[in-house]
């Protein structure tokens, strides 16, 4: 397949290109397109052929389901049942947003889309390009994030073009993906709120505006034998080719740790790359080291995470060392997200 490549500038939204996108979406093809997400590989919701194509252009498992992506707040009732004042109120402050909801579904959603579940996950992105495209469409669209199954998910248009060139009809370039992390996952469901999948929203933020919210016990460390709620959860995610170590611990000790390592590995010819905030680059002595960004500014590291660890992949690296960053804000999601890459590979010193 010929996958069409064009840029989009989001301050100037050529609106041709919006048109044929959706044309494409219409006609049962394959779009991908960024969100302030990560970028999403999108097909009309609503056809079971568009969605099998989802399926194996990413080879992703079929019980994995995938976000509906709405384009205007009130499309929620079309897809979903049983819609709770609890949701409401988040619908009414964070969406348009980085908030996937889920809902007991209406029939009009099939089970490709949902693995088989009787739920139907529903987000209204944030990003212009993306919500354009969705209205021009006229249909929900199913988006799951651009990458082929197991890897990170995509933060720019290169990385899209790497995991799905000539797997999909359209890649829109919209640039780099804001936040650089899947949307928080929360289960509306039943009476009390439950994050399946955490993300830039916060169970804080959250909780300001509907009370208590739970977090999937499955997604505590320590527990990593729960099974998650969240299919997508319990699948090896996020995975660089090279082997990834997290190290807790006092920033003396961790960083000896990791120099220690390095040595040794590089001693013995092998490729090795350290990721680092800023502030402790200079403490560390390995030759490739790599800046995710300020150990104070949370949301940078968050963004620049799944950027890093395909760089790793594309410098054929064979051990990568990181230290735990903090777990305030998006920094939850983050621990998450390095967590899973690592194959829950960590050391506490
Ligand atoms: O930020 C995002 O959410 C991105 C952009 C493209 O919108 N999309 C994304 O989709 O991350 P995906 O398919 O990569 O992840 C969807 C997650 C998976 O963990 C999946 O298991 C979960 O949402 N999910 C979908 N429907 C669900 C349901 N009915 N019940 C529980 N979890 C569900
Ligand atoms: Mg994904």
């Amino acid at each position: 397949m010929i996958t069409e490549i064009i840029k989009i500038d989001t301050n100037n939204i050529d609106y041709k290109w919006i048109q044929k996108a959706a044309y494409i979406l219409k006609q049962g093809g394959l779009v991908a397109f960024p969100t302030e997400t990560v970028y999403g590989i999108g097909a009309n919701a609503l056809s079971e052929t568009a969605i099998k194509k989802i399926y194996t252009a990413k080879g992703r498992p079929s019980d994995n389901p995938l976000i509906v992506h709405i384009g205007h707040v009130d499309d929620v009732n079309e897809y979903a049942q049983n819609i709770s004042e609890v949701a409401k109120k988040l619908m009414n402050k964070f969406w348009p947003g980085p908030l996937t909801l889920i809902f007991k579904k209406k029939p009009i959603i099939n089970e490709t889309i949902t693995g088989g579940l009787d739920t139907v996950a529903i987000r209204l992105p944030a990003n212009e390009i993306a919500r354009a495209i969705i209205k021009e469409a006229k249909l929900p669209i199913a988006a799951p994030s651009a990458n082929r199954s197991g890897k990170p998910s995509p933060t720019r248009a290169k990385h899209v073009i790497e995991d799905l060139g000539g797997r999909v009809d359209m890649i829109v370039d919209g640039g780099k993906a804001q936040i650089g992390l899947e949307s928080t996952v929360l289960d509306v469901s039943g009476s009390v709120p439950v994050i399946l999948r955490p993300g830039s929203i916060t169970k804080k933020m959250l909780e300001e505006v509907v009370g208590e919210v739970l977090i999937d016990p499955a997604l505590l460390t320590g527990q990593e034998n729960i099974k998650p709620k969240s299919p997508g959860m319990k699948y090896r995610h996020y995975a660089p080719k090279g082997h990834l170590t997290v190290i807790y611990g006092e920033e003396e000790k961790a960083i000896s740790y990791i120099n220690e390592n390095v040595q040794t590995l590089m001693n013995t010819g092998r490729k090795v790359a350290i990721i680092s905030t800023v502030e402790e680059a200079s403490l560390y002595h390995g030759s490739n080291i790599m800046i995710i960004g300020s150990m104070h500014d949370h949301k940078e590291i968050a963004s620049n995470l799944f950027k890093l660890l395909r760089l790793a992949d594309e410098q054929q690296i064979e051990y990568i060392f990181t230290r735990a960053f903090s777990e305030e804000d998006i920094g939850m999601a983050t621990m998450n997200r390095l967590l899973k890459a690592a194959g829950n590979k960590k050391i506490c010193l």
